[in-house]
């Protein structure tokens, strides 16, 4: 039998482990990507000239990183700095405000929008039924990954606590969850895609059908599970070298290398 002191000993040692463990996770992030890195990243992305000013804020991001503990924190440091560069050019390419001759050159302005401007189309899929619209609603590109479509922002709301069909709008006033949108289109993944992360920490096998269609792993397969529809297969694309662009500028300020397979001039796109 345990004496009584023991067993509140006991307790008392896994109270203070539980504690530093939830403390470990809250802080993975914050060891890769401290304020002033970020904040020498995102250089303009408080610049009156961008819609963003305000919104992107540091504590936002690891707010909203703790909400997917597997971000940055699997396999070797390397293999961490790599993808948490992977998901920051990523999204920088999807909401920035740089030209070729941009103050401090085009890879210094992620962040700067927060909002599609002037959308083509609501982007609603009536095709599909499991996430219908909302008439008066429309699903463009909103947060740091510019969540489109009904069937995004369904699912994505209802992984994260909000209705992302009837309050698609959140995503641009709420900057942990817009972050949260973003992590989880890169955490989660949507059949036949793997997940962006799978990819980034070495996870992702490719199938026959894969090795076919040229999807390798590497930051050029991530490219491909965002937009590889418009942007995959085609010789030179400017947009897929926009996105390398802010890889390669952000693996070089977390001091890793970029790894193979940058772009997806050779890929197929994913059915
Ligand atoms: C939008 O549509 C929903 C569902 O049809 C309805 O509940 C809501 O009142 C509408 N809002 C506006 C502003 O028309
Ligand atoms: C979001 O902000 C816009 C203005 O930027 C406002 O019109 C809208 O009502 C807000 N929606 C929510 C859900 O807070
Ligand atoms: C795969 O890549 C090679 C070049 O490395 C190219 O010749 C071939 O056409 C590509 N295959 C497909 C299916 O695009």
């Amino acid at each position: 039998m345990a004496q009584p002191s023991f067993l509140l000993f006991c307790i008392f040692l896994s109270f203070f482990s539980i504690l530093s463990s939830y403390q470990t996770k809250a802080t993975t992030i914050t060891r890769l990507v401290s304020k002033s890195l970020y904040d020498s990243m995102f250089i303009h992305k408080d610049n009156t000239a961008c819609p963003a000013n305000g919104f992107y804020t540091y504590e936002s991001f690891v707010k909203a990183t703790g909400r997917f503990p597997r971000f940055g924190s699997v396999g070797s440091m390397e293999t961490r700095r790599r993808e948490v560069a992977a998901f920051l050019a990523q999204i920088s390419h999807e909401t920035t405000g740089g030209w070729p001759t941009a103050p401090d050159g085009p890879y210094a302005w992620g962040l700067c929008f927060k909002e599609e401007i002037s959308p083509q189309s609501n982007y609603c899929d009536s095709s599909n039924t499991k996430w219908p619209c909302f008439s008066n609603k429309t699903y463009h590109g909103r947060g740091p990954i510019q969540l489109s479509w009904n069937y995004n922002y369904g699912p994505a709301g209802r992984a994260l606590g909000f209705d992302g069909l009837r309050n698609p709008e959140i995503v641009a006033n709420n900057s942990v969850i817009a972050f949260q949108t973003a992590l989880w289109f890169w955490m989660t993944e949507q059949s036949p895609k793997p997940s962006c992360h799978d990819v980034m920490i070495g996870r992702y096998r490719p199938t026959e059908a894969d090795l076919a269609a040229n999807r390798t792993g590497g930051f050029g397969l991530t490219t491909n599970i965002i937009n590889g529809g418009l942007e995959c297969g085609i010789a030179g694309d400017g947009r897929v070298n926009d996105r390398i662009g802010f890889y390669q500028r952000y693996a070089g300020l977390l001091n890793v290398g970029t790894g193979p397979n940058l772009d997806c001039e050779n890929q197929r796109p994913f059915a």
